[in-house]
């Protein structure tokens, strides 16, 4: 049987997935490069990191139904997370795309909220890949989740997760509220796109 997990425990590895997470974040800032060198218009607006808290890894340990030990922990795969903002929904598959063709960075799992979106009107892309890290002279493999989203999916889930988890009596037609903002942004996004496809084709 293994202990409540430690500070010490949690530091240690919070630090390897944050080895992880910085080479991803490499990567996004080389692509993010790229595309300015190309001159093209860059699919990238803005990138975060984050690393979990304790708390917060206790808070899903016990959530899930996961132990909090040293294996709980290790069962999360969102200790280290990166999201990449678009302004155009098409540029999530774009980024996506570049990212797992890269070598050194397996794909362990995607889940398409963008195709299948959450009941509550939730969407973003998640992928959780797995890097090669190297530290304190050995070679682990730790897991970094990525969402990429638009930045009308980002408005939407700020503001759901704000109202949530800082609200303990959320008002009985937030749900409805909610889906009803999600279409809107939904058709946002679609109609976000036509009238830059639009666009470009009238200025030639
Ligand atoms: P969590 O325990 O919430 O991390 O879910 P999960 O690990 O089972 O995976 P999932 O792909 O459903 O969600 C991962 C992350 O996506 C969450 O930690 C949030 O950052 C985000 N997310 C998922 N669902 C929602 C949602 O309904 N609202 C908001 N605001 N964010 C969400
Ligand atoms: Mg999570």
């Amino acid at each position: 049987m293994m202990g409540e997990l430690q500070m010490d425990d949690y530091s240690q590895y919070a630090a390897l997935c944050e080895c992880g997470m910085r080479i991803v974040l490499a990567r996004v800032e080389n692509l993010r490069q790229e595309a300015t060198i190309s001159g093209e218009r860059s699919p990238y607006a803005a990138i975060q990191i984050r690393i979990k808290s304790f708390d917060s890894i206790e808070e899903k340990c016990n959530r899930k139904g996961l132990p909090f030990t040293i294996e709980g922990m290790r069962k999360l795969h969102d200790i280290a997370g990166i999201r990449i903002i678009t302004l155009y929904e098409d540029d999530i598959y774009r980024i996506r795309d570049a990212l797992v063709r890269q070598p050194s960075m397996e794909l362990i799992e995607e889940r398409d909220y963008v195709k299948n979106p959450k009941e509550n009107g939730y969407r973003s892309l998640h992928l959780i890949v797995s890097m090669h890290v190297y530290f304190c002279e050995t070679t682990k493999s730790v897991p970094v989740e990525i969402q990429i989203r638009t930045k009308a999916m980002d408005l939407w889930a700020s503001v759901e997760h704000d109202c949530n988890y800082k609200n303990d009596t959320p008002s009985a037609e937030a749900p409805k509220m909610f889906a009803e903002i999600a279409r809107i942004l939904e058709d946002f996004d679609s109609n976000a796109m036509r009238i830059r496809d639009a666009s470009i084709g009238s200025s030639n």
